[in-house]
């Protein structure tokens, strides 16, 4: 029996809700792998937009998305994704194009099944990498990737404030729009897992955001 066990964290929420800051930082913490799911999500829009595949376009989406070909390498802590060895840019990914169009992608079902396995493979990814688990963040982490995950929180906060966040990062992202699109789509819609620890960060730090998830963890691991 290893002493200290590996473990899954999951963190869902909508846009700018705290998500990708809290994961790094526990990532740090207790030396997890962090994986930015929708970073992958926004490489696989930025890929088929290349192609010239629209989302409305649901033969080609399919039978393009059955074709990607899915690589890992490792930026410091994180996952990065390569997509037939190649990795997009981050300023593509995160560009207004992406922003506009990834929602459209995400809420296609053999998008999400090109992307599941893959995802659950980082677990052993990380293994092999001798991390001392995976936090992973997005929209169904503890609903449909890891629903058995150790930890699994939901992040949530006003939409004026997660407008005023992301426009503090410059990026240009209608969330409004993008989050009503995740949470009403049919597949895996983005919502509160049942069990998870909802945390509304609207007023609330991001280290004591963090503080609280680190406790929770805490509780069961010991300490960072
Ligand atoms: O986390 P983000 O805002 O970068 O995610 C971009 C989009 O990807 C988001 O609008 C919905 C989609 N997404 C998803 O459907 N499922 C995930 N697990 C992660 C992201």
């Amino acid at each position: 029996m290893p002493s200290s066990p590996f473990i899954i964290v999951a963190i869902d929420g909508g846009a700018a809700s705290g998500k990708s800051s809290s994961s790094k930082i526990l990532a740090e913490r207790f030396n997890l792998l962090h994986v930015d799911t929708g970073s992958f999500y926004r490489g696989v829009t930025a890929e088929l937009l290349r192609r010239g595949v629209a989302a409305s376009d649901l033969p080609a989406v399919h039978a393009a998305a059955a074709q990607l070909g899915f690589g890992t390498r490792l930026a410091g802590r994180s996952a990065v994704m390569e997509i037939g060895g190649r990795v997009i840019p981050d300023a593509e990914i995160r560009s207004k194009l992406v922003n506009d169009h990834v929602s459209h992608f995400a809420a296609i079902p053999e998008v999400r099944t090109a992307l599941l396995s893959y995802q659950r493979g980082l677990a052993g990814f990380a293994r092999e990498q001798n991390f001392r688990g995976v936090v992973m963040e997005g929209r169904d982490i503890g609903s449909v990737i890891f629903p058995d995950a150790d930890f699994r929180f939901f992040l949530h906060a006003d939409p004026a404030e997660r407008a005023r966040r992301r426009a503090q990062e410059g990026g240009q992202d209608s969330i409004t729009e993008r989050d009503r699109i995740d949470s009403s789509r049919k597949t895996a819609p983005l919502a509160c897992p049942n069990g998870a620890l909802s945390i509304d960060t609207t007023h609330v730090g991001i280290e004591q955001v963090v503080q609280l998830m680190a406790d929770t963890i805490a509780t069961k691991i010991g300490p960072a």
